[in-house]
């Protein structure tokens, strides 16, 4: 009988390490995997019984003694401090609060310490989902490659490897799989100019620098499933002849570096990577590298500067990375998820995966949760949910019970949005006419006691401090910004100060050189216009 208590790190902030140290002393037998993404229930604890896994959480170390003795281990899903089984709401809109995933009560019975969940698969936060990417976060040991191909690892490889790499980009072309970094460009698109590029060497570089703040979802995937991502990085491999491939993975992540390089050593002994991949011509293998703490890293020809062991500053664009990239190569640059839902199309069919979604926005998206929300975490459904429905069912409202007024959608350079919003669906094209982008899919809820004249200003003096100072427009234009918006939050000359700032902001815009500098106002124009009485106090 195994249990199963997540390594992640969010899960390990909150004693997870402790409630593995003292199942192992009452003789359970302890797997340690990723995490759920019910971040509000870790540590959970998942027990294996006939009928699945059963979870209790969140546990302290002390409530183990007490869930030991009142049967936690005895394989059985009878729950703890009474005979019958939990409620279960299989339908969202059947449940009395006009369908909320209720996860911690009152589906839920206490039992004589710590909290029984029921079966886990069976939770209504969890059926509400569509997981492909993350379907194996949670679930498998992320240390264990036999776990790995255990629960459909490799199927996507092998399919892959039987097909011309011609194919395999087309196959993901009609998949309709958009770059998930943010910029939702086609991701079998690039592959295909990579492809088509003459070089000696190419290569395959998957950018792991999530500096996005409210953004959570390539750690969690690193450290839950990193096998996933080592397998779609080497189908890219396949697709575009590239031999050699980079992680940049940013310091701030230690647990993800450690279970990433694990992971690759693993795969090396298994004949994952290396020379003949899987007994075919394939040769491609794969290193971490970890950045120093710089957001603008996160820009992809910044990262490649700091790959090639530089000084991380953007580069003009053109030429693009898929044509002269790393080394002046041609190179793939991806986002972990981008990378790590390809594995699953190819063993499942590029026509599975585009059948989720609603118009160019083909598939799942791994949304996060976080701010001010009640139940913060990784939600992975197809695109066409709304954002109303991702807040208030999914994430169960704002922590502190007041009313939400404004969410930042797709990090600090994201859009402000007002909850008459709310019913805006997850969609690049809806988003982008709402003034708005999904980005990496950051969430990040506030309730009615912010401030929106503050959040704007502090887009342009995070931009001030993050910018790689190499273009007018941004280097001076954040430190101006900021200085305007001081003057109208003090309500000097407001008036002819807030013309300015749309000066401004439309200068920084057109003239900055990459997104950092483009994308500053985003976040303040949609403060100037959904939160305007915040800026005429
Ligand atoms: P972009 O639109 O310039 O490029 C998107 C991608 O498509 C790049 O990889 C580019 O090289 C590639 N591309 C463009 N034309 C191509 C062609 N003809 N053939 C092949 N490839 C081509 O956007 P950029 O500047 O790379 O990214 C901006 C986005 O980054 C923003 O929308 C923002 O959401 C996101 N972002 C994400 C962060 C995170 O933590 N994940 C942090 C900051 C920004
Ligand atoms: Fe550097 Fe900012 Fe210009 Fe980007 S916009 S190149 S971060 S100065």
């Amino acid at each position: 009988l195994r249990v199963f208590v997540p390594r992640d790190s969010a899960a390990r902030s909150v004693g997870a390490d402790a409630v593995a140290e003292r199942l192992v002393a009452a003789g359970a037998e302890v797997v340690r995997t990723g995490s759920r993404g019910m971040l509000w229930l870790e540590p959970l604890v998942e027990v294996e019984t006939p009928a699945g896994r059963v979870g209790y959480g969140p546990v302290a170390p002390e409530d183990v003694d007490g869930l030991v003795a009142a049967g936690m281990l005895d394989g059985q899903d009878a729950g703890l401090g009474g005979p019958e089984r939990p409620t279960r709401r299989d339908e969202m809109s059947d449940s009395p609060d006009g369908g909320r995933v209720d996860a911690a009560s009152p589906a839920i019975r206490h039992g004589e310490s710590g909290v029984y969940l029921g079966l886990v698969e069976e939770l209504p936060w969890m059926r509400r989902q569509q997981r492909v990417t993350f379907a194996r976060v949670g679930v498998v040991d992320p240390h264990s490659p036999d776990d790995y191909e255990a629960n459909g690892g490799l199927a996507g490889l092998r399919t892959a490897l039987a097909m011309s790499p011609a194919d395999v980009v087309e196959e993901v072309v009609t998949s309709g799989l958009r770059g998930r970094g943010g910029a939702g460009f086609p991701t079998g698109i690039k592959w295909r100019t990579v492809l088509g590029a003459e070089a000696d060497v190419k290569f395959v570089c998957c950018n792991a620098d999530e500096g996005d703040s409210g953004t959570f979802a390539d750690r969690m995937l690193i450290e839950g499933d990193p096998f996933t991502l080592i397998e779609g990085m080497t189908i890219a491999a396949h697709a575009v002849g590239a031999t050699e491939g980079y992680v940049y993975l940013r310091s701030e992540y230690p647990d993800a570096v450690e279970t990433l390089t694990a992971a690759i050593e693993a795969a090396r002994e298994r004949g994952w990577l290396g020379e003949r991949i899987l007994g075919s011509d394939l040769t491609f293998d794969l290193h971490v590298r970890v950045g120093a703490g710089a957001y603008i890293c996160g820009e992809e020809t910044s990262m490649l500067e700091s790959l090639e062991g530089k000084r991380g500053q953007v580069r003009a664009k053109p030429p693009i990375p898929a044509l002269e990239g790393l080394f002046g190569r041609p190179t793939v640059v991806n986002n972990v998820l981008s990378l790590a839902s390809v594995p699953a199309i190819l063993a499942d069919g590029a026509d599975a995966y585009a059948a989720l979604g609603v118009g160019r926005s083909r598939g799942t998206s791994v949304f996060q949760l976080g701010g001010n929300i009640a139940r913060g975490g990784i939600v992975e459904t197809a695109f066409g949910i709304t954002l109303g429905e991702l807040i208030d069912d999914l994430g169960g409202g704002t922590a502190s019970g007041r009313p939400a007024r404004a969410v930042q959608v797709g990090g600090p350079l994201g859009a402000y949005l007002p909850v008459e919003k709310f019913d805006l669906p997850m969609d690049y094209e809806a988003f982008a006419e709402a003034g708005a982008m999904l980005g990496h899919g950051g969430i990040v809820v506030f309730d009615d006691t912010v401030d929106m004249a503050a959040m704007a200003r502090f887009a342009f003096s995070f931009c001030a401090e993050e910018s790689c100072g190499k273009c007018t427009p941004c280097r001076v234009g954040a430190v101006r910004g900021v200085e305007t918006i001081d003057r109208i939050r003090t309500g000097q000359d407001r008036e002819k100060n807030l013309v300015l700032l749309e000066d401004l902001c439309e200068l920084m815009t057109d003239g900055s050189l990459c997104a950092m500098g483009g994308l500053t106002p985003m976040p303040v124009r949609s403060a100037v216009r959904h939160f305007g009485e915040d800026f005429t106090r």
